[in-house]
């Protein structure tokens, strides 16, 4: 049996005779009895589909494009090693996220540095590990790689992130290609071809393309387009300063869905759009065709991750708002709180054909801003009942904390009706192990 916002779930989700949701063939009440709640489950047919759909419908418009997971959207290891299985590239932004990348052996000329402010160990950290490039974005950051690459001994292939001045229309906080951001280096004001003549000059850099990235989540194509002739414009007017454009990237931010009603454009549209611009303005400029690195990263992970939650205690103020309170909340899942950002979810462990109230989802934290949706409709909620989350694998875990000192939640891997542990939940203990008694 299916059901409403079945689109939104891991491709793998139904409900069973039993009138539970499962996804990757497992009972989700059967999970939540195993591993407590919070828990968020990845189904690993969703996230290796969502991989080869990427690959599948660039290569086939571009053969010559490599898919870089944006790991910021969520990494540890049993992540990585799918990653890595697929055959993706992969794109950090921290040491902490190169240390996963190196704990499961990713070949390291596969993975790109991302970052406004790399830290000088961090980008020591990066050459040591032999890194594929280093996505610069900045004039101090190539004058500092320059000279931690010389005291090395090596040439690091680098890119250069540029900002085009592109507004993608999303949310202020993940808008980043525009002139008043911290991140990229300006077209508009001359720096970018300032940065370009000074890393085709440095001698232990070797500029090997251009990059851009406009923000997240953009439910538009049009953005893409415009920055891709706005960079590829500037580009050709470079050649004669000594630019090679062997990689050209247009970033990430590809959208998924996360409410019924704003379905996000099919990844086949945003690949038209991106390989079409890209082939007709390098035969229009006379720039030979580059490698594309497209850097999805919420588009990989966020459909196949489920957070299921407990009812605990429900508050009604008649005629204001019924509150009904969930053991997750803003320590899992800061999203609503701090973006607004909208979700749905279903009631998982019983099939209710009963009317439906409207009610808020809210936390366990101690902030009223701590809710997970506002304004639901759902089959009246009994304390003990389970609330699946879906759209929760980008960014919901990788931006958990342990506010009020909550342990973050463990994590299941999905697949075939078999349920694997990888990442238990944290231990009051754990929380204590760096702090000095
Ligand atoms: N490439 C670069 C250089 C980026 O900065 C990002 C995201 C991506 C790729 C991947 O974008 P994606 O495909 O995942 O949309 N915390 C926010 C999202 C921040 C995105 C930061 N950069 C959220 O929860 O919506």
């Amino acid at each position: 049996m299916t059901f409403p916002n079945a689109s939104l779930f891991p491709e793998t989700a139904s409900v069973n005779a039993a009138g539970r949701l499962e996804i990757g063939g497992c009972d989700t009440a059967d999970l939540a009895v195993e591993f407590g709640t919070p828990l968020y489950l990845f189904d690993e047919d969703t996230l290796r589909g969502m991989c080869r759909e990427f690959v599948g419908e660039f290569t086939r418009r571009y053969d010559n494009t490599r898919v870089a997971y944006a790991a910021k959207a969520f990494l540890n290891p049993a992540i990585a090693i799918v990653i890595k299985d697929e055959d993706l590239a992969l794109d950090v932004v921290s040491g902490g996220e190169l240390a996963v990348a190196a704990a499961v052996d990713f070949p390291p000329d596969r993975v790109y540095f991302h970052g406004n402010n790399k830290t000088p160990d961090e980008l020591r950290m990066a050459l040591d590990f032999g890194i594929g490039r280093v996505v610069v974005d900045g004039f101090s950051e190539l004058q500092l790689l320059d000279s931690l690459a010389r005291e090395k001994g090596v040439v690091q292939d680098v890119m250069l992130r540029l900002s085009p001045g592109v507004d993608p229309h999303t949310h202020a906080h993940t808008t980043t290609g525009t002139l008043d951001s911290k991140f990229g280096i300006p077209i508009e004001t001359g720096d970018a071809a300032r940065a370009v003549h000074d890393a085709v000059r440095a001698p232990n850099l070797k500029l090997i393309g251009l990059h851009f990235h406009l923000g997240s989540p953009i439910f538009e194509l049009e953005p893409y387009s415009i920055a891709i002739d706005t960079v590829l414009t500037f580009a050709a007017e470079l050649v004669r300063d000594g630019l090679e454009l062997e990689e050209f990237s247009p970033g990430g931010g590809f959208a998924i869905g996360y409410v019924t009603e704003q379905p996000p454009p099919p990844i086949a549209d945003y690949a038209e759009v991106i390989t079409s611009m890209l082939k007709r303005r390098c035969d229009d400029l006379g720039l030979a065709r580059p490698r594309l690195v497209v850097e999805p990263g919420r588009s990989i992970v966020g459909r196949a991750g489920v957070a299921l939650y407990t009812v605990g205690a429900i508050k009604d103020i008649p005629g204001v708002r019924k509150y009904v309170s969930l053991d997750g909340g803003m320590g899992d899942n800061i999203r609503p709180a701090l973006y607004g950002a909208e979700y749905e979810a279903v009631l998982a462990n019983r099939t209710s054909d009963g009317p439906k109230e409207t009610v808020t989802l809210a936390g366990k934290f101690c902030e009223s801003g701590d809710f997970l949706i506002r304004d639901i409709a759902l089959p009246s909620l009994a304390s003990g009942d389970l609330v699946a989350m879906p759209s929760s694998g980008a960014y919901a875990p990788a931006m958990a904390s342990n506010y009020n000192l909550n342990p973050r939640p463990a994590m299941v891997m999905v697949k075939d009706g078999t349920a694997r542990l990888i990442r238990r939940r944290e231990s009051y203990k754990d929380m204590m192990l760096s702090d000095i008694f």
